[in-house]
């Protein structure tokens, strides 16, 4: 499902080496221009990345690369034409009629964000698989400091790269297919009086972040109406009884939401893991919480995908502030998982 130890990845995929910056020195000032340095490098890269990710999904899947319908490709950087999309589906021999939508420079909740998308897809197609790939490096943010922007020190100091892949779909094959988890249902929403909470512009120096001292205030301040809007239909109101994924943007954020809904120290332990070891990735980190609990899992060898609780929620946090809000349902484990 996703990209493999963490060693590997660190090890494979840091473009960002002595050699690298010091052919390019103007990636290591605040404001040099520098984005066509950095757009060699990701034009490339993020789809090779992605590649990996999704070769790893579509053995574990079980079924034929044919069978894939739909691909959804997210990318924060290297934006190109044809895109990443377009590449991944040549790197990968995937059908050239693949149906193909490619999303770049949205914030880190567009791991979230794939997962609506990617449903709807699967709901209005029958028989659809949809391929979810999510590539993204930092090569295209890295910068020196500046005094007049700290939150962008701030930001590359919490922020890693990766890639994750994982396949979506209705109605599975049981003899072949063993899925992870049921995606109940999917919402995204604007934080209010959020308007500079988080930004990026691409510019000719690159892409540069910049959020303010506030969002992990207004984010913790608004969970809390997001969950009943989700869990409200399903009249699940005790917030302990789920499992956990929260888009790790800051341990400020996540000790905040914690706080506000009054979550055990336990539940969070997952997502917390993933952020110390590899980082915010922004899109795919979403992904590697989901396999951090599944890996749990199978050491704890419990029955269900879902740390034995039935409901889960899983939360993307960017740019604006936006809040995407997924709705997870545990599944038995299936044999060979
Ligand atoms: C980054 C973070 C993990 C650091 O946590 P910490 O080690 O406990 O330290 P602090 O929160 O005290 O912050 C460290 C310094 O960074 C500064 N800082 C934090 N957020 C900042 C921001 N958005 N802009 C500018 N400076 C910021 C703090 O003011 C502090 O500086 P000071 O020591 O001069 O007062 C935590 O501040 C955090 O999670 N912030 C939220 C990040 C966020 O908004 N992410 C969303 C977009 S990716």
């Amino acid at each position: 499902m996703l990209t493999g130890e963490k060693s590997e990845v660190r090890k494979r995929h840091f473009h960002l080496t002595e050699e690298i910056l010091n052919k390019n020195p103007t990636m290591c000032t605040y404001d040099d221009p520098s984005l066509d340095v950095r757009q060699d490098v990701l034009v490339t890269e993020v789809p090779k990345l992605g590649m990996e990710a999704a070769l790893k999904a579509i053995e574990e899947w079980g079924r034929p690369k044919s069978s894939i319908t739909h691909l959804i490709f997210s990318a924060l950087a290297g934006i190109d034409m044809p895109g990443a999309d377009y590449q991944l589906t040549r790197l990968l021999g995937l059908e050239p009629s693949i149906k193909r939508i490619m999303l770049y420079h949205q914030g880190c909740n567009i791991g979230a964000a794939t997962l609506r998308i990617a449903k709807d897809f699967a709901e209005n197609n029958a028989g659809a698989r949809v391929l979810v790939v999510s590539s993204d490096l930092t090569v295209g943010t890295f910068r020196g400091p500046s005094n007049d922007n700290l939150s962008c020190l701030v930001a590359q100091a919490i922020t890693g790269e990766g890639a994750a892949a994982l396949i979506i779909g209705a109605d599975p094959d049981m003899s072949v297919e063993r899925p992870l988890f049921q995606i109940l249902s999917a919402s995204q929403t604007i934080i209010p009086d959020s308007n500079d909470g988080i930004e990026g512009h691409l510019r000719e120096v690159g892409l540069t972040v910049h959020f303010s001292r506030n969002v992990p205030e207004l984010i913790s301040r608004n969970i809390g109406k997001c969950l009943v809007e989700a869990f409200g239909p399903i009249g699940v109101s005790d917030w302990n009884s789920l499992f956990w994924i929260v888009q790790p943007s800051g341990a400020a954020i996540l000790n905040l939401i914690e706080a506000e809904v009054g979550l055990e120290q336990e539940k969070l332990s997952a997502t917390r893991h993933v952020l110390s070891e590899f980082g915010n990735m922004g899109g795919p980190t979403v992904f590697f919480i989901l396999d951090e609990i599944r890996r749990r899992l199978l050491e704890k060898r419990k029955t269900t995908t879902g740390e034995g609780m039935e409901w889960g929620v899983l939360i993307g946090l960017g740019a604006g502030i936006t809040v995407d809000t997924v709705v997870l349902h545990s599944v038995p484990i299936a044999e060979g998982r």
